[in-house]
């Protein structure tokens, strides 16, 4: 089995807010940041699993400030954890004044692929090695993330179940 490090899954993006991408505020939609954070965990899942892959779940997304027409958008992956066929991947928002360099963080989103084979079957993904203190921290929040995702996803599907929902 492959092996990577998280190192080896950065990805870094950056772009200026341009106006079709604000609102009547001059900020920047949500639906846009949420499109860009998708981008960028999708880079990062495929250059870890360097297969086709699909997101399956963004966790809660908070818009902590909002991002102004004008301003740099920059935007760093890296995945955290993997599973079997899953992965999660943390992605870290900022927002940079283009006249001071002043930073903001905007958002932290954590999101969910899953790795498919030609068939859009889940394949196996190689082994994550997290070695540095900040890789291992993140991998144990991950770990813990997961199991609070499928806790979730199992108190959905017996609510769903309940109202006569599940097929
Ligand atoms: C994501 C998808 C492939 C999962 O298929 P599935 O039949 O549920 O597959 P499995 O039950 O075998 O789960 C595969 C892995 O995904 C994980 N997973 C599935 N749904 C998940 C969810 N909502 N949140 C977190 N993890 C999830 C499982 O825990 C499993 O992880 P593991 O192998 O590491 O243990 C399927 O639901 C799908 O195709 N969804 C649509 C994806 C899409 O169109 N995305 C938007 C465009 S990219």
């Amino acid at each position: 089995m492959r092996t990577v490090s998280p190192a080896e899954t950065r990805c870094e993006m950056t772009s200026i807010v341009m106006p079709g991408q604000t609102n009547a505020l001059g900020t920047v939609f949500g639906g846009q940041v949420m499109s860009w954070i998708d981008v960028c965990a999708a880079v990062s899942a495929q250059r870890f699993a360097r297969s086709n892959v699909v997101t399956a779940s963004m966790d809660n997304l908070l818009f902590r400030a909002p991002i102004k027409h004008g301003h740099i958008v920059v935007l760093h992956a890296m995945v955290n954890w993997a599973g079997r066929t899953s992965m999660e991947i943390g992605v870290r928002v900022e927002s940079e004044d283009p006249l001071t360099g002043v930073r903001t963080h905007t958002s932290t989103c954590y999101l969910t692929f899953v790795s498919l084979d030609g068939d859009g079957k889940p394949l196996a993904v190689p082994t994550l090695t997290p070695t540095t203190e900040v890789e291992l921290r993140r991998h144990a929040q991950a770990e813990l993330r997961r199991s609070h995702r499928l806790q979730a996803r199992e108190a959905d599907r017996k609510l769903r179940e309940q109202m006569g929902e599940v097929s």
